[in-house]
C-alpha cells in the first residue's frame, strides 16, 4: 500500500471524501491502516481519550512523541499527522524545535496546530522549513478557557467572517489541509468552496472534503459522546462483557479448562511422584 503524499492530499480536494481517524497506540494504528483510512491523526485528544485528563491542556510534547512513535510502528504505510500540543508553538523557534521532534523522532508526515492569523509567523517558519502543516479552526480545544467550554463556533456574522478570513490566510500560507471543528454546516461548506486546500470536518457537516473522527468515538469506546460523534461499533460494551465473563468463569473455576492448560504425560508424572 502506498502512503498518501501531501501533493496527493491536495489533489483530492473536491473528490471522494478523505477519511481521517485518530490513533494513539500500536493496535489502534494497525486497525486504522488495515481499514485503509487515508490519514491517521495522532491528536492531542490523547489527553482526554487515553491519559484521563479533563482537557487537552495538560498534554506535553513528550506525550505526543511517545504516542506518535507507537502509532508509526503500527501504521508504517499511512500518512501520519501529529498535533502540536498546548504552548508547544508559542514562537517560530519553539515550534520548529517541537515539530522537528515529531518529524525526526516519531517519523511524522506533518504536524497540525490550532489557530489562524495570530499564528502566521509559526506557520511560515514550519512551511519554509519543509514541514507539512495542517491547520485547525472553529472549535479549537486548546482555547477552552477563552471559549468558556466546548461551544460551537462561527455562529454570528462577525465570527463567520473571521473564520473565513483565517481559512483564506492559512491556505495562502501553504497549509496542506484544514481541520474545521464544531462549526455550522453552511459555514464549513462556504469555507470548503473558498479555499484550494482540502477541508476535513468534525462536527462541521457533510460538505467538507473529508471527515476526521476520534478513534474512541468511532468505535463506541468512549463513555460519553458529543452530538456530532456517531459510534460505528460498540466496543466498550463488548470489552465490559468480556471482562465480566472472565471474572465469572474464574470465580466458578470454569476457566482455565483442559484446553487452556498444559499437561505432562502420565509416565513422567509417575516417575516424579514415586
Ligand atoms: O486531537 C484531535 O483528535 C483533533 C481532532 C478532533 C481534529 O484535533
Ligand atoms: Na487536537
Amino acid at each position: 500500500k502506498e502512503k498518501l503524499t501531501a501533493p496527493e492530499l491536495r489533489r483530492q480536494k473536491g473528490g471522494t471524501p478523505l477519511v481521517w481517524l485518530t490513533a494513539y497506540d500500536f493496535p489502534g494504528a494497525q486497525l486504522a491502516e488495515e481499514a485503509d483510512v487515508d490519514v491517521i491523526l495522532v491528536g492531542d485528544s490523547v489527553g482526554t481519550t487515553v491519559l484521563g485528563y479533563p482537557s487537552t491542556i495538560p498534554v506535553t510534547m513528550d506525550d505526543m512523541v511517545y504516542h506518535a512513535k507507537m502509532v508509526r510502528r503500527g501504521a508504517p504505510h499511512t500518512m501520519m499527522i501529529v498535533d502540536l500540543p498546548f504552548l508547544s508553538y508559542v514562537t517560530p523557534e519553539i515550534a520548529l524545535q517541537n515539530a522537528g521532534r515529531l518529524m525526526q523522532e516519531a517519523l511524522a508526515d506533518g504536524v497540525k496546530l490550532e489557530g489562524g492569523r495570530s499564528i502566521l509567523p509559526v506557520i511560515d517558519a514550519l512551511v519554509q522549513h519543509e514541514i507539512p502543516v495542517v491547520g485547525h479552526l472553529g472549535l479549537t480545544p486548546q482555547s477552552i478557557h477563552r471559549m468558556g467550554g466546548y461551544r460551537v463556533q462561527a455562529r454570528t456574522a462577525d465570527a463567520i467572517e473571521a473564520l473565513v478570513d483565517d481559512a483564506q490566510v492559512l491556505a495562502d500560507h501553504g497549509i496542506i489541509a484544514l481541520v474545521l471543528e464544531g462549526i455550522p454546516d453552511r459555514v464549513a461548506q462556504y469555507v470548503t468552496e473558498s479555499i484550494p486546500v482540502p477541508t476535513i470536518g468534525i462536527g462541521a457537516g457533510h460538505q467538507t472534503d473529508g471527515q476526521v473522527l476520534v478513534f474512541h468515538d468511532c468505535l463506541g469506546l468512549s463513555s460519553s459522546y458529543p452530538k456530532f460523534a456517531k459510534p460505528f461499533a460498540h466496543v466498550r460494551q463488548a470489552m465490559l462483557e468480556g471482562i465480566t465473563q472472565y471474572r465469572r468463569e474464574v470465580t466458578e473455576r470454569q476457566f482455565p479448562d483442559e484446553t487452556h492448560s498444559y499437561h505432562v504425560p502420565d509416565k513422567e508424572w509417575q516417575e516424579f511422584w514415586h
